[in-house]
């Protein structure tokens, strides 16, 4: 494999140029062609571990950019240079954009969080966009809010600003707060809130991006320094489009063993209500990724093994390798259906003073949050989304208000039920993705490597 370093020197894809489906070296092109989606996955991955600090193209923010850089390494956390890299904050599992074991300090409230892993992101977008459908449709036709998957967000908390949903009807995933509905919108705020970028998306945006969906609504800008740094471009539109592209198609969890006593748990799991807010059984109506990977322990050769599926299909559209004269051709997700045991419901709840923040945030009470999928829960080493939690029983425990009646149930459980929920959510694990580049995890099933 190149390592990043070189393949940073050759190609800037902080900068790369957005582009088309028909021209050669941009964004799209890579995005879109059948035998180069994988390497814009692959450049979307160097770039979410690429070293901003040494990156004196990236911009500094207005400071001269030795300074940037020094904070960048020393600065407290709370600085808007606290890191360097997207890699800085979601590391683990070690080969994997995954969780931070540190907590952070939020800028403005004081409050502190974990940085979740990347796992599944894709998947999780896709449902919050159809979600959002089906409430629109709902609304529209005067019916209750509920999705195609039955989750009410006319229940609990209701429609209303910080409430269950906002009034736009737009379900938003990402953030514990459930601030944004796109990877791509969160990648940038991101980059500009931890790493000083501003995305020509974002900050060259003329038109704004009032779909939220982290596009700019018309052309950008190009060749404009908002901050003044003396860094116009930080992050072009293709720059962006490559990390979005990988976040969308990172790895949903795998699954570790399924012993009598995991199964159990989950059967008590979901009689005693959990299952009510972290819903198993998401159904996606249309799934946009390249590749479908599911990570499971063969017990039979006791060892991680995984599947791997292609969703791509080869178009012709006619468009010909201008050098070589040869169609290319178009890599067209095939959008099939999928079912995924996410363990959320995509909705925000109200838990009470048990698990609540120091202070509200983003118009949002300081006991709400959207639910955590329990997906890849069994791997993280803290727990709640402030990553208070030493334990997974201590994380349930702390389950107030709208969680009260099943927080009941559970405590009423003799021990060894107890010990079941548990053992079924370590049962939920995360991997390092590295270990399935490089055969670590073997893919013994599916399209063969
Ligand atoms: C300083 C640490 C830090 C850095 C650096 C960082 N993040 Fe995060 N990230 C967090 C924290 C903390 C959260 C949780 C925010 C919340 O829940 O409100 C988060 C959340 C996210 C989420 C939402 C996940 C979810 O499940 O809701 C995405 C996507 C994300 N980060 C992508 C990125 C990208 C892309 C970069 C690099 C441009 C990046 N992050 C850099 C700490 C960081
Ligand atoms: C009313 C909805 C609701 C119910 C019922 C509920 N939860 Fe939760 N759960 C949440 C929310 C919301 C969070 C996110 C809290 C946060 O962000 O800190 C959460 C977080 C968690 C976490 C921490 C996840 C992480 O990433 O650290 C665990 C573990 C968990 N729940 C397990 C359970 C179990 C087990 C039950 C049943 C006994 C249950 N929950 C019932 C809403 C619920």
């Amino acid at each position: 494999m190149v390592s990043a370093g070189a393949v940073q020197q050759q190609i800037d894809l902080a900068r790369y140029p957005e582009g088309d489906s028909r021209t050669l070296n941009t964004a799209q092109y890579l995005i879109n062609r059948e035998n180069l989606t994988r390497r814009a996955v692959q450049f979307g991955r160097l770039l979410f571990h690429h070293d901003f600090a040494e990156d004196e193209r990236s911009g500094c923010n207005g400071l001269p950019c030795v300074q940037r850089n020094e904070r960048a390494r020393t600065g407290p956390p709370q600085s808007m240079f606290e890191a360097s890299s997207c890699a800085t904050c979601h590391s683990q599992p070690a080969g994997s954009a995954g969780f931070s074991e540190a907590r952070h300090y939020t800028f403005t409230s004081g409050n502190t969080i974990r940085g979740p892993d990347m796992f599944g992101l894709g998947l999780i977008q896709q449902l919050g966009i159809e979600a959002t459908e089906d409430l629109k449709a709902a609304s529209r036709a005067g019916r209750p809010l509920v999705t195609a998957n039955g989750v009410d967000y006319g229940s609990g908390l209701g429609v209303g600003s910080g409430r269950a949903i906002e009034t736009d009807l737009v379900v938003r995933p990402f953030g514990r707060k459930g601030v944004e509905s796109h990877l791509r919108a969160f990648a940038s705020r991101a980059a500009f809130n931890h790493l000083g970028l501003q995305a020509q998306d974002r900050f060259q945006c003329p038109a704004g991006d009032l779909d939220g969906d982290g596009r700019c609504d018309g052309p950008v800008k190009a060749g404009v320094d908002p901050d003044g740094d003396g860094s116009a471009d930080e992050l072009t539109q293709g720059g962006l489009s490559l990390l979005e592209h990988y976040l969308i198609n990172y790895p949903a969890p795998g699954r570790g063993r399924i012993t009598e006593e995991v199964r159990e748990g989950e059967t008590v799991f979901k009689a005693i209500g959990c299952a009510e807010c972290h819903r198993p059984g998401m159904r996606i109506r249309s799934d946009p990724r390249i590749e479908h990977l599911t990570v499971f322990w063969n017990e039979k050769n006791a060892r991680f093994e995984a599947e791997r599926r292609r969703l791509v299909r080869a178009v012709d559209d006619g468009y010909q390798d201008p050098d070589r004269m040869r169609a290319v051709l178009r890599a067209e997700p095939k959008r099939e259906g999928l079912v995924v045991d996410l363990y959320s419901d995509l909705k925000r709840h109200d838990l009470g003073p048990q698990r609540a923040d120091r202070s509200d945030e983003e118009g949002v009470n300081r006991s709400v949050f959207v639910t955590r999928p329990l997906w890849g829960v069994g791997s993280y080493t803290a727990f709640m989304s402030d990553g208070s939690a030493p334990t997974l029983e201590d994380a349930i425990l702390r389950h107030g208000g709208e969680a009260q009646s099943t927080t009941k149930r559970y405590t009423a459980l003799p021990v060894a039920k107890r010990r079941a929920v548990t053992a079924f959510l370590k049962s939920l694990v995360l991997f390092s993705v590295d270990d399935v580049l490089t055969a670590k995890i073997p893919i013994t099933a599916g399209d063969l490597p």
